[in-house]
């Protein structure tokens, strides 16, 4: 991707940009029908609309990390709009999107502990990106009976946010290496492009965060990152 011209990064931009759009339109169209014809929906249908939404938030999640990752090797990332957000609100919409593409996991059963209005200086886009992306991971590679969930706290005048799991955990050898760009431990073991865990390191190290894991095999994952608070922000 180094020697990626203008041309082809303008190209990636605008593909992400048309299909945002179009997701958008298809993501509501299906959620108007689910609610028009809820009462008369048989099993098959529901599982139609099921596979529909699932499928729409996979394409959501990839034309985001497309824009993301286009932008990536120019140099001349789009700006980093940060601002005052509330960590809660964020979560709040990336667990929405997800309750779509997982409806075989209760969304409501993460175990969720944020300090009341607790914030963070950031790119509210891009932190619903960061949660989506680490909360789809702790749910994808986590089996349905074990626990995922969310913490944070002020850590001096940064905020530590993780996002944890009980599911099948990290060896050491590949801890080194999911950041890399497509690197996937286990290819045929579930659907994935190997680009989610690039794009979050990305986006927090260009907001000044920094991202890490720690993990045992078989037993489950914490992944922390750290943004900068709200009264770093307002001193400076
Ligand atoms: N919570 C987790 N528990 C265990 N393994 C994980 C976890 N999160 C990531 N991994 C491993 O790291 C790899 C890279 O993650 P990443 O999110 O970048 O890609 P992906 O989930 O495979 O695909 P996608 O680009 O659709 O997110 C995964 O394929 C998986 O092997
Ligand atoms: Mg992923």
């Amino acid at each position: 991707m180094a020697s990626d011209g203008p041309d082809k990064t303008e190209f990636l931009c605008r593909l992400g940009h048309e299909m945002k759009t179009v997701i958008a339109s298809l993501s509501g169209a299906l959620e108007v029908l689910r609610g028009r014809y809820r009462n008369k929906l048989g099993s098959v249908e529901k599982a139609l609309f099921d596979v529909s939404e699932k499928d729409a938030m996979r394409l959501a999640k990839l034309a985001n990390n497309l824009l993301d990752f286009a932008h990536k090797p120019t140099g001349a990332p789009p700006p980093v709009k940060s601002r005052r957000v509330v960590l809660k609100n964020s979560l709040d919409t990336s667990l929405a999107m997800l309750k779509y593409a997982f409806r075989e996991r209760d969304m409501s059963s993460l175990e969720i502990s944020l300090p009341r209005g607790l914030a963070v200086r950031a790119d509210p886009e891009q932190l619903v990106q960061i949660f989506t992306n680490l909360i789809e991971n702790a749910v994808k590679y986590t089996p349905p009976d074990r626990k995922i969930g969310v913490f944070a706290k002020r850590e001096r005048s940064n905020v530590l946010v993780c996002v944890w799991d009980e599911g099948i955990g990290i060896s050491a050898q590949n801890r080194r290496k999911i950041f890399k760009r497509f690197y996937r431990v286990n290819p045929a073991g579930s659907k994935g492009s190997g680009i989610g865990l690039s794009v979050v390191k990305w986006i927090i190290e260009r907001q000044g965060g920094k991202i890490w894991v720690e993990s045992r095999l078989g037993k489950g994952s914490k992944f922390y990152f750290t943004l900068t608070g709200e009264k770093k922000w307002r001193k400076s």
